[in-house]
């Protein structure tokens, strides 16, 4: 095993079911040998990676309760002090993309879903954990957010502004907590996992340009864990996510213009919701 900091920590992760978060945690157990607490809300899909594991399984644990209550957090906070269990590092990966849609179509449920699961889950699990993992010399942080905070779109408002406000804070938090606790946060572009579920991208033409502005789940996280092995604070991965970094900052209203037209002209049904008349 390579000299990393990574190695031999006590992990929790979000979403740890499936994409992203379940490949983070493989790539901890396996190559880093970590202990992986997962978290997320799928007994099933946890149960299928605890077999896949196999002989590492015994480095895995997993928690089932929904990461955007605060009581919940609380009650994990509760676990890991009774069963002694210090925890080195926090990934804040899971989360939800909304359908694309105008924003006036979005039901107020739904949109404090999104920013309930997508940031106030971090702003729960850092205010409960924090204390606990300032205890560890390698205390960290690290926040999956995503392009979508970097430059924001007709069709994305709600998924982008719970993502740019999760930037903004794990932003604030890196120099407040300077020399005490690494703080990184990863922006990845399109990555191919089942996150579009409810995006329609069945659709033969969605699923093509999906495809084609899409890195492998397998790549992103070998990106992630590349970063975070070397401690990155700002993580953008992912040719479309560099594209918007780069329009983002230097045309941030042309940018955006220029990106969202592009989606209008593709006439993909995927973004029917946000260009087609009501
Ligand atoms: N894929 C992309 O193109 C992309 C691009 C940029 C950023 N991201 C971000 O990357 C992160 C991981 O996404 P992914 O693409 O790997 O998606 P994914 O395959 O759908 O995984 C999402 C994970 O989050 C968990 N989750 C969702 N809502 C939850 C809740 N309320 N409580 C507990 N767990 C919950 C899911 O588990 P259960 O269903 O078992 O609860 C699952 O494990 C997300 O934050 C996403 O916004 C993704």
């Amino acid at each position: 095993m390579d000299k990393n900091w990574l190695n031999f920590k006590t992990v929790i992760v979000t979403g740890a079911s499936s994409g992203m978060g379940k490949g983070i945690a493989e790539k901890l157990i396996k190559v880093h040998g970590c202990n992986v607490i997962g978290i997320a809300r799928s007994e099933k899909k946890m149960k299928t990676f605890v077999e896949e594991l196999g002989e590492y399984a015994d480095r895995f644990s997993y928690q089932l309760f929904d990461v955007s209550s605060l009581e919940n957090w609380v009650d994990f906070r509760q676990y890991l002090e009774d069963n002694h269990i210090k925890p080195d590092i926090l990934i804040n990966n899971a989360g939800i993309l909304p359908k694309f849609d105008k924003f006036q179509h979005y039901t107020i449920e739904e949109i404090e879903s999104a920013m309930n699961i997508n940031f106030y889950s971090a702003v729960y699990s850092m205010h409960t954990l924090l204390p606990l993992l300032l205890k560890s010399p390698s205390a960290a942080i690290i926040n999956v957010d995503s392009s979508a905070a970097l430059m924001s779109l007709a069709g994305t408002s709600v998924y982008s502004a719970s993502k740019s406000a999760l930037k903004a804070l794990t932003e604030s938090m890196r120099e407040e907590l300077r020399g005490k606790c690494y703080v990184g946060i990863v922006c990845p572009g399109f990555t191919k996992t089942d996150i579009f579920r409810n995006q329609g991208s069945s659709d033969e033409k969605a699923q093509k340009m999906l495809n084609m502005v899409s890195t492998s789940c397998d790549k992103m996280v070998k990106l992630i864990m590349n970063g975070i092995g070397k401690q990155h604070e700002l993580m953008v991965f992912g040719k479309d996510a560099a594209f918007m970094n780069y329009f983002g900052r230097m045309m941030p209203v042309l940018g955006g213009r220029l990106f969202s037209a592009v989606m209008k002209m593709s006439k993909l049904p995927l973004f029917d919701g946000v260009f087609k008349e009501d």
